[in-house]
């Protein structure tokens, strides 16, 4: 071969090589930024993900925050010496949240009935509870208690002052619609209550008798803010089918009464369904109840005794 073709060939090696070379750089370069691009694009689709998943995380996190405020914040009625009580009763009633526990044991539903009972306080104010836990003495005679006009109730029905008042309005205002609210049970002393339960345990059985008549003491018509109404048409039992029953429904609470032994509440009375039995707690607390879908014993458990410490 002459030297001048060894030459051409020489350089034409060379340039294959250049050639080749850039060819594996071009390759290179190539399969690097198509890699960079994918990887900025994975990048911005995952931190959409992220940011996407980010409130519903804080919404997660704010609901652990709120479980564990209500476990940690008692409510305002919580009270320190019923401690061993209320965990002996959530032993016993694992179901129940701590609100309604702390509820039912300053109820004393963790009680039996008339075992270890409670003088009532609050004693002639209409805040006044007397149920099978809270009691008066057989001495106690509310003050002021005054005679119900006999347009509005049988002879010698006594209210205190207030409870008189307001009953008088609320019947008043009932037959301005033509409806005939009677007082026909109002306060009874002591006396009365014992020979009247007596009555009904003789009657039906004691067991019977507690499911619808206070034992003395223990019955609110002692406190003289209780009173039993009917129509004079229906017996007092039907007082539900009546049309003066629907007209207290919605308007007993406006003269501070309210229904005291509602359907649903039984556990919380201790007594039956009694559509006829209504008690004076005053506007505001009546209304509250109503509103609330309360019994008063619920009210009192957790305003009037909460009042105490406020
Ligand atoms: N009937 C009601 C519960 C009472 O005797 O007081
Ligand atoms: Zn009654």
């Amino acid at each position: 071969m002459s030297t001048i073709k060894k030459k051409k060939l020489r350089i034409k090696k060379k340039n294959f090589i250049i050639l080749l070379f850039i060819l594996f750089l071009f390759i290179f370069l190539t399969t690097k930024t198509v890699k960079m691009i994918s990887h900025t694009i994975k990048n911005h689709k995952e931190n959409k993900v992220v940011e996407k998943q980010k409130p519903q995380k804080r919404i997660e996190e704010k609901k652990v925050e709120e479980k564990t405020t209500i476990e940690d914040n008692k409510p305002s009625y919580y009270k320190e010496e019923y401690k061993e009580r209320y965990e002996k009763y959530q032993n016993n009633h694992p179901e129940l949240s701590e609100e309604q526990i702390i509820k039912n044991v300053n109820m004393q539903l963790d009680k039996t009935h008339y075992e270890d009972p409670i003088p009532a306080q609050y004693l002639n104010t209409e805040k006044v509870l007397v149920n099978k836990y809270y009691y008066l003495g057989s001495d106690y005679v509310p003050d002021n208690l005054e005679t119900i006009s006999v347009q509005y109730a049988l002879s010698d029905m006594k209210l205190v002052h207030e409870a008189k008042e307001a009953f008088e309005t609320l019947a008043k205002s009932a037959k301005r619609q033509n409806l005939n609210i009677v007082a026909m049970s109002t306060y009874r002393s002591y006396k009365y209550q014992v020979n009247l339960w007596n009555k009904y345990a003789k009657q039906d059985g004691e067991e019977k008798a507690d499911t619808y008549s206070g034992r003395a003491g223990h019955s609110e018509h002692q406190t003289g803010l209780a009173v039993d109404v009917y129509n004079e048409k229906e017996t007092y039992t039907n007082f539900e089918k009546t049309k003066e029953f629907d007209w207290m429904q919605e308007h007993a609470h406006e003269y501070g009464f309210i229904l005291r032994f509602p359907k649903d509440k039984v556990a919380e009375t201790g007594y039956q369904y009694e559509s006829w039995h209504y008690r004076y707690v005053g506007i505001d607390a009546a209304t509250y109840i109503k509103e609330n879908n309360i019994s008063f014993e619920e009210y009192y458990a957790t305003v009037i005794e909460n009042e105490k410490n406020s």
